[in-house]
C-alpha cells in the first residue's frame, strides 16, 4: 500500500508542471484513519492547488507542486482550497499538521526555530502561473502572523462560526487560500494523508 502510494507520487513528480486547468480535482475529500493523533473529524478537504512563490525571484513560476516548500524570508507556498456548497451547514476548521519525522513520508525537512506566518485570502485563487508578483492580495486581518510550527502538532488556524464553513448557498464553491511563509525555517514536506494528514487541510466535523 505504502509502496504503491509512493510510486504513484514519484510518477506524478516526474511529469512536467501541468497545464492551467489540469491541476488536482476541484474537491477531494479524504477519510482519515481513526488512530491518527489529534484528529477529531473523519473528513478533510485537501488543497486543490499548491504553488510556491519566491520573493528573491518574484517573476519565477514554480507551477503546481505536491511538496510545499518554505525557506527563510524567500520561498512561501500558496495553498488553494475549494469548499463545496454542500458544506454550508457544517462546522469546519482550517488546520495545518506536521507529522513527527519518523512518521513522515519523504521528503521531509524542518530546519530552524519554526516561526511561520499564515495569511488568508477568500474568493480569490492562485493558479499554476502565479508568481510572487502576481499572488492574490492577502486579507491581512486574517493573518496568523507568528505561529511556531513544529513536527508532531496540529494547528487550528481559523475556525469559522459553526454551521457556516464560510461558503454560502449562492455559490457552487468558495475559493479560499492561505500563504505559508517563515523568517527562520526551511520546511519541505509531502502534502499527504496516506498515513495521517500532513499539511494544510480543512477538517469537517
Ligand atoms: C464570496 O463571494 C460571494 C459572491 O460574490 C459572496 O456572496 C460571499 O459573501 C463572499 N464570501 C466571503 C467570505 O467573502
Ligand atoms: C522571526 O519572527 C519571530 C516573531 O516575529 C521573532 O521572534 C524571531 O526572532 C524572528 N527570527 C528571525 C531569525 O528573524
Amino acid at each position: 500500500m505504502r509502496t504503491a502510494f509512493t510510486l504513484f507520487l514519484s510518477a506524478v513528480a516526474a511529469a512536467p508542471f501541468p497545464d492551467v486547468g489540469k491541476g488536482a480535482p476541484d474537491v477531494k475529500i479524504v477519510h482519515v484513519k481513526p488512530e491518527c493523533p489529534q484528529i477529531h473529524g473523519k473528513d478533510f478537504l485537501t488543497p486543490q492547488l499548491m504553488v510556491p512563490i519566491s520573493a528573491s525571484e518574484p517573476d519565477k513560476m514554480f507551477g503546481y507542486v505536491r511538496e510545499p516548500i518554505v525557506t527563510p524570508n524567500d520561498i512561501c507556498t500558496l495553498f488553494n482550497l475549494h469548499i463545496p456548497v454542500s458544506y454550508s451547514g457544517k462546522a469546519c476548521a482550517f488546520e495545518f499538521m506536521l507529522p513527527q519525522i519518523e512518521d513522515a513520508l519523504k521528503p521531509y525537512t524542518h530546519k530552524g526555530d519554526g516561526h511561520f506566518s499564515f495569511s488568508w485570502y477568500v474568493n480569490k485563487s492562485a493558479n499554476v502561473l502565479t508568481t510572487w508578483n502576481s499572488q492574490p492580495k492577502i486579507e491581512t486581518e486574517w493573518a496568523v502572523v507568528d505561529q511556531v510550527i513544529v513536527p508532531g502538532e496540529k494547528y487550528v488556524l481559523e475556525k469559522p462560526a459553526p454551521g457556516s464553513c464560510w461558503v454560502d448557498k449562492s455559490q457552487t464553491y468558495l475559493a479560499v487560500g492561505a500563504r505559508l511563509c517563515s523568517n527562520d525555517t526551511t520546511l519541505k514536506f509531502l502534502e499527504d494523508w496516506g498515513k495521517c494528514p500532513a499539511g494544510f487541510f480543512v477538517e469537517v466535523f
